[in-house]
């Protein structure tokens, strides 16, 4: 029976993939055609969704942007055997934008059925969980240690040593969280993999739950992702139901369950400490540190608290070896990152790739420069909180050190590309309002400074005594950055900065008319 693939991820629905799997059924059924039909996740070529593939002893042809009113063109082309037509883009594996990737946390997205734990295990699932089981605790946070893999959610802390420091704190119970808040504009990683692999989070919090002495683990999710919910909810059923997750994982004897809790829409709650608090079920307010989660977190106990990414990447450094992933990377950024190219952009999609590639190359090679076919102005990397970037800095390579000397961060590895249209001074603008409504409200230069920041900004854009506002500004910036308690006040300067430092034409469009007289 022919296989035809049509992806259950929320990029490919959001753009009609289900009735595209309407149509497809219904006229398969009017031809008297017997297909298998597999729900996978997204490759991540997300200009191209809905992305039909259909499996062909030449491999998964692949058929892009399919409309409802293309199918009974598609079956007339005999698509069913991977029959030629306008909207084919061939073997998939064979397209560039996949070709040129190293994926290994990715590795199984949008290939498999992401609930199906046989097709899983037939795709190399389950054998990082099985070397940690036979390597014993110590040596597993060894390996992740090796791997220099460094926390995907933003700050970039060495996995393998918190991981330590959750093992070696002395607590009757320990636990695993992951961070699925992804509240970061142009992300959508961590969706990506939980809705096109959940078996891979699973099985990285087992053996990190395995490796620190949990026995329990919680998927903290933002309420914005629904369909993230139920795919996940799916997969944690199945995999209990196959002995993956329960009282004896794998008949291993080690006791392992994780639970799915949803946030309420709150950016802050991705803060870990603030995530923790509402994880207890109080309001999400950021906690001061010391002490950190790693020795008081959920419930007081030492945690784990760990983006989807870095969890979802353990079973193949497990799998692998630690040294196979340290082997890609530049400098003190090791493996691979999953970028998420968004924005104003041609090919916006994710694209894993080891870290070393230069902004310019992510940006015009990969991404192939703007949508609106306008030359690029910026580049906003590493979410809301992030630096923009401007095409005179594109040869800064993708990792965390480069990107620090320039003030920038890569955070969750998100680009927002923007191109010569865009008023920077708003965006700066933008920056200061988002932190406005984000603040927990918990510090003084968060929350207040930020609405001071909107007025200051909104009188530089009038015209109001331009200069001594932006000096007043860039002594506001600094109060936040080194004022605030936790990084959402102490990173929004940076949009602000960065969008004063490189386009201070934008601020001072109010006084250049009268200039140029
Ligand atoms: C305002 C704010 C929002 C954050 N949002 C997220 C988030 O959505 N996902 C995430 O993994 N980390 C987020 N972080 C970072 C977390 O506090 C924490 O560093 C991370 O979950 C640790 O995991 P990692 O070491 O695997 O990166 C945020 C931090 C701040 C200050
Ligand atoms: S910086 Fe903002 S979000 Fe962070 S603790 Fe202070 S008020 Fe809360």
């Amino acid at each position: 029976m022919t296989k035809v693939y049509v992806p259950r991820d929320m990029a490919a629905l959001a753009v009609g993939a289900k009735r595209v799997l309407a149509a497809i059924e219904k006229e398969a059924a009017a031809r008297g055609e017997t297909i298998q039909i597999i729900r996978n996740g997204s490759r991540g070529l997300l200009w191209l969704e809905p992305l039909v593939e259909v499996e062909t002893p030449e491999g998964r042809i692949g058929y892009g942007n399919v409309k409802p009113s293309d199918v009974p063109s598609l079956f007339d082309a005999g698509f069913l055997k991977g029959g030629a037509h306008p909207l084919s883009i061939g073997k998939v594996e064979d397209h560039p934008y996949w070709a040129k990737q190293t994926r290994v946390t990715f590795e199984r997205v949008g290939i498999i059925d992401p609930v199906n734990l046989d097709d899983y295990v037939a795709h190399g699932g389950g054998q990082g969980l099985a070397k940690a089981f036979e390597i014993g605790p110590a040596k597993v946070i060894e390996e992740v240690t090796k791997s220099g893999l460094r926390g995907r959610g933003g700050a970039g802390f060495p996995a393998g040593i918190k991981w330590k420091t959750v093992a070696d704190a002395p607590a009757d119970r320990r636990y695993v969280v992951t961070n699925a808040d992804e509240g970061d504009s142009g992300t959508f990683a961590d969706r990506m993999v939980m809705e096109g692999d959940p078996f891979v989070l699973i099985e990285g919090m087992t053996i990190c739950g395995y490796a620190i002495g949990a026995s329990k683990g919680f998927i903290y999710l933002r309420a914005e992702y629904p369909q993230c919910a139920e795919v996940l909810t799916e997969a944690l059923e199945a995999a209990r139901k196959g002995g993956w997750l329960g009282p004896n994982v794998r008949g291993s004897g080690f006791a392992f369950d994780i639970e799915l809790r949803i946030g309420a829409g709150a950016y802050v709650c991705g803060e870990e400490t603030s995530l923790l608090e509402s994880l207890e079920g109080h309001r999400g307010i950021v906690r001061a540190k010391p002490p950190l989660p790693a020795h008081v977190g959920f419930m007081g106990r030492p945690t784990v608290v760990n983006n989807v990414l870095t969890l979802a990447t353990a079973p193949a450094i497990l799998a692998k070896g630690g040294e196979y992933y340290a082997s890609f990377g530049v400098g003190r950024s090791r493996g691979t990152m999953p970028l998420q190219i968004a924005g104003n952009v041609k090919f916006g999609g994710l694209y894993e790739t080891p870290f070393g590639l230069t902004l310019g190359e992510i940006v015009n090679d990969i991404g192939g420069g703007t949508l609106s076919g306008r030359p690029v102005r910026a580049v906003q990397c590493g979410g809301p909180l992030g630096a923009y970037v401007p095409p005179s800095l594109f040869d800064t390579p993708f990792d965390y050190e480069a990107f620090q000397k320039h003030d920038s961060l890569i955070g969750h590895g998100g680009l927002v590309v923007f191109d010569d249209t865009v008023d920077m001074a708003q965006m700066a603008r933008f920056g200061m309002e988002f932190c406005a409504i984000e603040s927990c409200g918990k510090c003084t230069p968060c929350r207040i400074g930020s609405t001071r920041g909107v007025e200051t900004i909104d009188k530089i854009v009038e015209g109001v005594d331009v200069e001594a506002n932006i000096e007043l500004l860039s002594d506001l910036c600094n109060t936040m950055k080194f004022g605030s308690l936790c990084a959402l006040g102490g990173f929004a300067p940076y949009p602000v900065e960065s969008a004063l430092r490189h386009y201070p034409e934008d601020f001072r469009k109010a006084t250049l008319p009268a200039a140029a007289e």
